[in-house]
């Protein structure tokens, strides 16, 4: 396996899936599920199999379907919710447990009333209990984002030792600046003996908006796992959203990385996980948002139409968006209206445009948008080169 392969581990049926109304049932986790499988995610959590019949249900169906990717299940550090987690996933071709216990000492403290060497007995425990059901054992520290460094590699160096073959950095409250995140794991690359026999993986919460900068802080200071959500979904902001690590990756060759994700299928999955899980996109939202790739303003719109990589970083067809559009507001210029005009067939010179355009700011400052209607009552209005088609 190459060094600089990204893994995507997307935990939209898991992390996402705690959003308040979003809750998936068994036939929606399965759709999605191999949606997931088909962009070309390496890792899909299914579920908490513990928490509830039905999540048990899912993790179990999405586990007989999926042929691919390896499929995993949620843990506390107890030995039942790793017994019934090893038994929703009895019929995956690859399994994986994901266990994991609280690493910083406000976890610590008041979760867990208890010290650091017990945390450390958990989560040998718990490894090595997984470990004996499965041969792939995901372990997260969780907060430690928040955690004492030296205490952070103590515990990676024991889940390791005890047969963890993933270990999970998460930043779970989302307070972590990308340096600090980066520096965290760059941190247990050099001082954890044995961190080559795991994978370090980045899962980062979006609470301050750095989710995906620690993200990408991560791999490149060695993580080589990212957690993600399709339409970053998840707790409280959110989680790293898959769309925009992967579209990093892509864009930005220079660093070396790839992931083995189809980025053509990534808008299709946005619109069906919005619309199953019943959570509206942002219009802004980077990669999958309505006006992703939308040009508003005169001076943007001109550079557009000469040439559109004088906006555009991405070409919407590498990420299925539907082409770029000409959007026309009060701030639109010349060019943009001769370009809808000719879109929809009406050939003009500059000169009618000029008229054209004086008419056109009146109805654009009287509304937020200029529709095609609008454009059609124009050009009759004038009078003049009717349409040709
Ligand atoms: O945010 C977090 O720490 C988590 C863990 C359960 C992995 O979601
Ligand atoms: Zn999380």
């Amino acid at each position: 396996m190459s060094e600089n392969k990204i893994h995507i581990f997307d935990t939209t049926l898991r992390d996402g899936e705690q959003v308040p109304g979003c809750k998936l049932n068994t036939n929606e986790k399965i759709e999605i599920a191999l949606k997931l499988e088909e962009l070309g995610v390496d890792i899909i959590e299914a579920g908490f199999p513990i928490s509830s019949p039905g999540d048990f249900a899912s993790v179990e169906a999405v586990a007989k379907i999926i042929k691919n990717a390896t499929v995993c299940g949620l843990t506390r550090a107890v030995q039942k919710d790793i017994e019934v987690a090893a038994e929703a996933l009895k019929h995956a071709v690859r399994p994986r447990i994901h266990t994991g216990i609280g690493s910083s000492d406000i976890h610590i403290k008041y979760k867990f009333n208890c010290s650091r060497e017990e945390i450390l007995e958990r989560a040998a425990k718990a490894t090595k209990i997984a470990r004996n059901l499965v041969d792939d054992v995901e372990f997260f520290c969780e907060d430690a984002g928040r955690a004492d460094n030296a205490f952070l590699a103590r515990l990676v160096e024991t889940v390791i030792a005890s047969g963890a073959t993933v270990v999970n950095i998460p930043d779970t409250t989302g307070y972590c600046l990308p340096h600090e995140y980066g520096a965290k794991i760059a941190y247990l690359k050099n001082n954890v003996p044995n961190i080559d026999k795991a994978i370090i993986s980045c899962h980062c919460h979006d609470d301050l908006g750095l989710s995906t900068a620690n993200s990408i802080s991560g791999i490149i200071n060695g993580a080589r796992q990212i957690e993600c959500t399709i339409n970053g979904l998840g707790e409280r902001a959110g989680n790293t959203s898959l769309e925009e690590v992967v579209m990093i990756i892509q864009q930005h060759k220079e660093m070396g990385f790839y992931t083995n994700i189809n980025s053509k299928l990534l808008n299709p999955i946005s619109h069906l996980v919005s619309e199953t899980m019943r959570m509206p996109v942002q219009a802004n939202k980077a990669i999958v948002g309505a006006n992703a790739f939308s040009h508003s303003s005169g001076i943007h719109q001109d550079g557009f139409l000469k040439a559109d990589i004088t906006y555009e970083i991405i070409n919407p067809v590498e990420v299925g968006a539907e082409e770029s559009k000409i959007v026309l507001t009060a701030r639109s210029g010349r060019s943009a209206l001769a370009h809808r005009f000719h879109k929809l067939g009406y050939q003009y010179t500059k000169a009618d445009i000029d008229v054209l355009y004086d008419q056109f700011l009146k109805v654009a400052d009287s509304k937020k948008e200029v529709m095609e209607d609008d454009l059609n009552e124009l050009a009759s209005a004038y009078g003049k080169k009717e349409a040709v088609v």
